[in-house]
């Protein structure tokens, strides 16, 4: 049994190494359930590795964590089933109708007969894609597609949802809705772990963490990021972060080849 009060993901130095190679680097973080938590980073910063590991996707190189209740290196089959997984690159069949993609999502996921009819017009309704139902996946304009995406990764009322850039080159409208959604989830217990480059949204966020290089480089409110830099804007904040972060890089290399 699952205490009501464990936290939703809790991890210890988790990392990764591709070769020689260090994708993640000793991340340690704890996320409460119901949090909207942020996380941010360049172009190959280690969000989709990182974020891969906490679904069971990846074995770690190194360190350990609880997911869901679900230790990350011996119970990855159940952290499966407790979580939705919204993947970058899309994943759904474009020459299947929306309907067919919910039905075989949630098949997928285990729902069948009547559970499985209720949940896809539970979440045809949420996702607002009642009345393309019947359209092919691939007919349908990106924003859709990617609400239909989400869709998918909620049938099955998943403890946390990891959404890895969710929105991007999504149009501002279904932006609106796609937070509008992640908003409602979360008021209802569901903990969201969600990546974007769009620093309008991460304000939506509770706490954010801004990775470089695959490290925690800052991890506060947006709030508490702005003031601790003295900058009004995420956007600031961000660049001024992964600019310090990567300068005392690079002195350290040039401290250790010296
Ligand atoms: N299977 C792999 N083998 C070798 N290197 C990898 C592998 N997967 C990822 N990498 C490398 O790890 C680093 C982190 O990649 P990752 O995809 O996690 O970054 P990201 O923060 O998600 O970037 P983006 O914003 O572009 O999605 C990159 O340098 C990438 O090339
Ligand atoms: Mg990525």
């Amino acid at each position: 049994m699952i205490s009501e009060r464990a936290p939703s993901i809790e991890i210890h130095d988790l990392t990764k190494r591709f070769g020689s190679f260090t994708a993640v680097d000793k991340l340690s973080l704890r996320v409460e359930r119901g949090e909207i938590f942020g996380f941010l980073g360049a172009n190959g910063a280690g969000k989709t590795t990182a974020i891969r590991m906490l679904c069971g996707l990846l074995q770690p190189s190194a360190g350990t964590g609880q997911v869901a209740g679900c230790d990350l290196l011996s119970e990855t089959e159940s952290l499966r089933g407790r979580i939705g997984y919204m993947s970058q690159k899309f994943a759904l069949y474009p020459d299947f109708t929306v309907e067919m993609n919910l039905r075989l999502y949630g098949g997928l996921y285990g729902l069948r007969g009547a559970l499985l009819e209720e949940r896809v017009r539970e979440i045809a309704a949420r996702m607002r894609l009642e009345p393309l139902l019947a359209r092919r996946t691939d007919s349908i304009p990106w924003g859709w597609q990617q609400r239909l995406n989400l869709g998918c990764a909620l049938l099955h009322h998943p403890q946390i949802v990891f959404l890895d850039e969710p929105t991007a080159s999504v149009d501002p409208v279904s932006r609106r809705h796609f937070w509008d959604v992640i908003a409602e989830l979360a008021q209802e217990g569901t903990t969201i772990f969600v990546t974007s480059h769009y620093m309008d949204e991460v304000e939506y966020c509770g706490r954010v963490a801004i990775l470089v290089a695959g490290r925690i480089a800052a991890l506060d409110t947006p709030a508490g990021l702005k003031r601790a830099s003295g900058f009004a804007t995420l956007g600031e904040v961000f660049l001024d972060v992964v600019e310090k972060a990567e300068n005392a890089e690079k002195r350290n290399r040039a401290g250790r080849s010296a």
